[in-house]
This record gives structure tokens, C-alpha cells and sequence, in this order.
């Protein structure tokens, strides 16, 4: 080989290497917001275990990979703080105290215990007519003038209006109804929660304003709470607040601040994912596959509950968990050391071509995902792999079955609702990310909907 040969060589390899590199601030651009799957590609089949020093992570994105951290409880922990330490739980987060913030520790598996079976099993049955009673309430008052009228009536006149902005009309509306009322708040301060709800959300984000909104929205539910809890104490209820109140763990309740926290959290968590659930799925229904919609969707609307797994595979509302180690560990040849910031995407696992075939094509027919009840674990008895929307492991989401419900009721009362949806513009910006470290979802931004009248 001559000089020059060689020389081209060379040139070839570091332009190869030059092209699968990472620059961390991808992770912030606005290409990485709209579309963020060939990045993760990248991550995957390159970088598996990717030292972020930018923003001081360690990015793990491989399906098993996400899995084994998920389910590894002592090299991998949740709790950023020392509960016992100086940090004061809550001062500067919206929610207050919360269960988030807790490790994997028994205080942790107690907080949850207290509220887990309530999104659940019978209890979650009992509840099935209510959240289908606020879908229907939410429908109805897209056409103020039919309220009230019945099913039947309603479908066509409601089909009479021609459009709907989905997200702000009845996303945005759903779920933070359904958990206010489980919580047992009345129904009549409703409308004061959702707006507490939209800016405690907003509060999240990066701070300034939008976190001086969000505290001040907590501090007036707490004002609002006060009374509620000491009621509660008096005189025990069968809602979520009262079984909150008297909850125990080591001869201990909870004190005032750390039921509020409860509460908040339950309110943001209960609603800002399942909304974005909601019109994810539509979206991708509508732009993503119009043809499966027409052709299985219009067919069969029990398939909506395939629409609701592959939307949590495809492009779940939360693309990434947290976790730091707790002691230095090995991982396909990389060395973390102890107290090192973990980011698992969840979104990237769930594209990984090592579980799942064609990842890249939203496909509500699929046979490789296992489409039925989430699992704590990522493989079923049928042999197929779960998604990771949820989490898995201690922490593995609460809700996971209430969000499956309400997003399956809300898209097929909908579907009833509109005759021949379809969307309005041609053009969508599509599902975007927010922006990192702001707290948000994944989920588009506006969703325009025409119907027949
Ligand atoms: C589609 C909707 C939802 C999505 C995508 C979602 C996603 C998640 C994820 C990924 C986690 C894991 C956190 C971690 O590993 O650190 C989680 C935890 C949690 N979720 Fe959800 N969630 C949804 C709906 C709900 C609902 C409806 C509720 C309550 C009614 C809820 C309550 C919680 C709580 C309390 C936790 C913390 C659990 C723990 O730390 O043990 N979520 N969720």
C-alpha cells in the first residue's frame, strides 16, 4: 500500500469514527427533540454505555441493558438525597415531599403500599363507570348547546361541530378529572384543580417564573388541603385522601406536609402522562399508520388497547429515568464509578433491534410485543417482550393499569363520538420532546381534528 493509500485510509477510518461520535449537545438540540431515534440508534449499536461528561450522565439505551438497571436494586438507587440528611424534602420541587424522591428503601415500598392497590384490580373496576362518565361529561361539552342529551343524541350532534383541538379540549381535561375525584376532592372545586394541576406541571420545568407559578399554585391547594386532611382524621372516608391520612409504616403517620406531597404527586402523575398517553396515540393513529386506522381500527375498536401498548413501545411520553449507582460498576467494558448519574432511555430499549423486529414501524399488529397487562419484569409467560413506558422493577409505575384504562375508554368514546375522523392539517410538526431538564412529556403540541357533519 503506498503513502497516499494509506493515507486515504486513515482519512476514511477517522471520518467513519468522526460520523458515529457523539457530541453531547445533540442531546439538546432541536433536531434530538422532534426526532430523536437516530440518536439512540447510535447510542445503541455504538456507544452502550456512553459517558455524557456535558451533562455529567452515564447514558444507557439498550433494551436489556435498561432492564437489568431497572431491576437492580443494589448497585442501582432512585433517591438523589439522603432522606436523613440536610436537604429539606421538598423545599424547592413543586410537589413537596414526594415519593419520588424516596430510594429503594422501605420507607419507599411502605409509601406505596399505602395507594397501590387502589389503581388496581376490583378497586380499579369499581371506578370504570366514573372515568366513563368524565369522558362523557368532556365529549358532551365540546357542544355546550347538546349537554345533557343522551348517547345517542350526542354522537351526532357532537359530529356537527366538524372539529376539535384534541390536547386542550379534551386531553389536557381527562385524566386530572378522574384522580381529583378518586382522591375524593369535590367535584365542584374541579376547575380550581385542574388550573392548581396545569401550573404545578408548568412548575416543573426549568425554574424563573414558571417554578414561582407552580409553588404558588401548591401553596394554595395546600391552603386548600389543610382543613380536608384534618377532616379526614376526624372522620375516616373510603377516598384516597383519608386512606393517605391514616396510613401507617412503623407506628408512624405521615406528617401534614408529606400527605400534601402525596396528593400533588398523585394529581401531576395520575394526569400529565395519561393525557400525553391519549394524544400520542391519536397522533400516531392519525399521521403514523391512517392506514391501520382505516382498515383494523375501523374494523375492530378493541384493537385500541394494541394502540395503547405499541404508543408506549414506539414513542412513550416518558422517554428517560434516572437512577445513580452505589458502588462502581462494569458495563460492556466502561468503568462508572460510585455516585454517578445514570439516564436510562427508555424510548431507545424500546427500538432496539436485538428484541424487537422492525422496531422503527408503528405496528398495532405486531407479535413480537406483548400487548396485553403491563408486568414488572420484561418478559412474559408468552415469550414476547413488554414495553419499558412504565418502568420496571421497585418503582415500576403505580398507575399503569388506571393510565391503560382511561386512555382505552377516553380513545374509544372518541372514535364513537366523531364520525370518519381524520386530521386537519396535512402538515404536523409532529410529536416533539421538551426541552431537557424541563420536567415535561413527549407528545405533540396541538392536534387538529376534522369529522363529518
Ligand atoms: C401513560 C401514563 C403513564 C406513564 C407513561 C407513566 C410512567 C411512569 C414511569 C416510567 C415510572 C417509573 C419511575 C421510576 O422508575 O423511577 C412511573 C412511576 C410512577 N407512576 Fe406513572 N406513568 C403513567 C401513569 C400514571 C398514573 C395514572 C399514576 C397514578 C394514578 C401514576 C403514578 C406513578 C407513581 C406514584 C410512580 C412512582 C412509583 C414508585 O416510585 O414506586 N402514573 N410512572
Amino acid at each position: 500500500m503506498t503513502a497516499t493509500e494509506e493515507s486515504v485510509n486513515m482519512d476514511e477510518a477517522i471520518q467513519e469514527q468522526l460520523r458515529l461520535a457523539i457530541d453531547p449537545r445533540e442531546f439538546d438540540g432541536p433536531e434530538f427533540r422532534r426526532d430523536p431515534f437516530p440518536l439512540y440508534k447510535r447510542l445503541r449499536d455504538h456507544h452502550p454505555i456512553y459517558q455524557d461528561l456535558f451533562h455529567n450522565n452515564w447514558v444507557v439505551s439498550r433494551y436489556d441493558d435498561v432492564v437489568a438497571v431497572f431491576q437492580n436494586n443494589d448497585d442501582f438507587d432512585r433517591g438523589v438525597y439522603d432522606p436523613k440528611g440536610d436537604y429539606e424534602f421538598g423545599r424547592r420541587h413543586v410537589f413537596g415531599p414526594n415519593i419520588l424522591e424516596y430510594g429503594n428503601s422501605d420507607e419507599h415500598r411502605f409509601l406505596r403500599n399505602v395507594v397501590a392497590d387502589q389503581f388496581v384490580g376490583n378497586r380499579l373496576q369499581t371506578f370504570l363507570p366514573f372515568i366513563e362518565q368524565i369522558a362523557h361529561e368532556l365529549l358532551t361539552g365540546f357542544v355546550p348547546e347538546v349537554y345533557r342529551k343522551s348517547a345517542d343524541d350526542l354522537a351526532e350532534e357532537f359530529a356537527g361541530t366538524g372539529e376539535v383541538e384534541l390536547v386542550g379540549q379534551f386531553c389536557n381535561q381527562f385524566p386530572i378529572r378522574v384522580i381529583s375525584n378518586m382522591l375524593g376532592l369535590p367535584r365542584e372545586d374541579e376547575d380550581t384543580f385542574v388550573r392548581w394541576y396545569q401550573h404545578l406541571i408548568e412548575g416543573l420545568g426549568f425554574g424563573g417564573e414558571h417554578l414561582a407559578r407552580g409553588l404558588q399554585a401548591r401553596n394554595e391547594m395546600w391552603a386548600y388541603l389543610d382543613p380536608m386532611i384534618r377532616e379526614r382524621e376526624a372522620n375516616p372516608t373510603e377516598d384516597l385522601v383519608s386512606r393517605i391520612v391514616h396510613a401507617e409504616f412503623r407506628g408512624q403517620r405521615m406528617n401534614p406536609d408529606e400527605i400534601k406531597g402525596f396528593i400533588a404527586l398523585l394529581l401531576a402523575a395520575g394526569g400529565d402522562t395519561t393525557e400525553k398517553a391519549i394524544a400520542n396515540m391519536w397522533y400516531h393513529m392519525l399521521y403514523t399508520r391512517p392506514d391501520q386506522f382505516e382498515h383494523e381500527i375501523k374494523r375492530d375498536p378493541s384493537l385500541w388497547t394494541n394502540v395503547f401498548t405499541e404508543m408506549m413501545r414506539y414513542d412513550p411520553v416518558v422517554h428517560t429515568q434516572g437512577r445513580h449507582t452505589t458502588r462502581e460498576i462494569r458495563i460492556h467494558g466502561e468503568v462508572i464509578p460510585e455516585r454517578a448519574n445514570i439516564v436510562m432511555y427508555l424510548a431507545a430499549g424500546n427500538r432496539d433491534e436485538r428484541v424487537f423486529k422492525d422496531p422503527d414501524t408503528f405496528d398495532i399488529l405486531r407479535n413480537d410485543l406483548h400487548m396485553g397487562r403491563e408486568l414488572r419484569s420484561g418478559r412474559y409467560a408468552d415469550g414476547k417482550h413488554g414495553h419499558l413506558g412504565f418502568g420496571m422493577g421497585q418503582h415500576f409505575c403505580m398507575g399503569y393499569a388506571m393510565a391503560r384504562q382511561e386512555a382505552i375508554i377516553a380513545s374509544t368514546r372518541l372514535f364513537e363520538a366523531m364520525k370518519n375522523p381524520r386530521p386537519k392539517f396535512r402538515d404536523h410538526p409532529g410529536v416533539t420532546s421538551p426541552a431537557t431538564g424541563s420536567g415535561g412529556f413527549r407528545t405533540p403540541e396541538e392536534l387538529w381534528i376534522e369529522f363529518d357533519v
